[in-house]
């Protein structure tokens, strides 16, 4: 295990590289492809997306880390990769604590399940016991302050619902590695200040936080490093100030 200034490095990329198939047409037909197998394949590679270049970093253990970049930068790819649900197609992601991830919307909660029962099935996937989800599922009503809508199936949530009820899931399976993508934005202004006041003060007890945001007020706000995303490589690494404030003179803001 690495240790730099005697903080252990919870998260690293190593020389990653993700590409996306770039789905197209098969110009010549399956009966071309089939007998031109080698051109077919090299044109096929050719057509390759790749998301993430050679990137390499490293976040510390208890270190708020933001990520931010252009829609289609790939950041979500980034958390994708950190949560373990994709893989990359050269280099090492090395995580050495438990994730909760926070990734898309609703993601793992079931339309016609109701908001309680989802807390449930939500917990467990995320490695909670049962009986331990069913001790903390008051406590998760709660934080959501979903109301009555917590009897009603999901499917009838409003986006904002649903990322209260992700949020107040996430928050309670004992997080190591939180990964937060842009769930800031959805809530309202009133769950926004509760998620971020949460947020730090899990990050003051140690865990570890990823944070993909477009505001650069809210990384300022809850992270300590940050990492500013271009076209899949690393464009700037450092502190929040100063990611702010390049990615903005970048945009022409300032
Ligand atoms: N499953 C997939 N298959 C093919 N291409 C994909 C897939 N997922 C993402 N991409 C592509 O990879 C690129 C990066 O996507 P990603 O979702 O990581 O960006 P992002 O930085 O999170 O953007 P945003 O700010 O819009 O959320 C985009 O061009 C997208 O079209
Ligand atoms: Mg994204």
């Amino acid at each position: 295990m690495e240790i730099r200034g005697n903080i252990m490095s919870i998260i690293e990329f190593r020389n990653v590289t993700k590409y996306y198939p770039n789905y197209h047409h098969i110009k010549g037909g399956i009966k071309w492809f089939l007998f031109n197998l080698p051109s077919a394949l090299s044109q096929l590679k050719n057509h390759r997306f790749q998301v993430l270049n050679n990137l390499s970093f490293e976040i510390k253990e208890g270190e708020p880390f933001g990520i931010i970049g252009k829609n289609g930068a790939g950041k979500s790819t980034m958390l994708g990769l950190i949560a373990g649900v994709l893989k990359p197609s050269s280099g090492e992601v090395i995580v050495k604590k438990k994730v909760v991830p926070l990734l898309e919307l609703g993601a793992g909660f079931h339309p016609d399940l109701t908001g309680r029962e989802n807390i449930i099935l939500n917990g467990v996937l995320l490695g909670i016991r049962r009986s331990e989800m069913m001790l903390r599922i008051n406590s998760v009503i709660e934080f959501s302050e979903l109301g009555q809508f917590i009897d009603q199936p999901v499917r009838t949530y409003s986006s904002g619902m649903l990322t209260r009820l992700g949020f107040s899931v996430a928050v309670h399976t004992d997080p190591e590695i939180l990964l937060i993508d842009e769930i800031l934005a959805v809530g309202d202004l009133y769950f926004q200040q509760k998620c971020k006041e949460t947020i730090k003060k899990f990050s003051q007890k140690g865990t570890t936080i990823v944070l993909v945001t477009h505001s650069t007020e809210d990384m300022r706000d809850v992270c300590k490093r940050a990492l500013w995303l271009d076209s899949g490589t690393a464009k700037k690494i450092g502190s929040p100030e100063e990611i702010s404030q390049a990615y903005l003179k970048y945009l022409g803001f300032s």
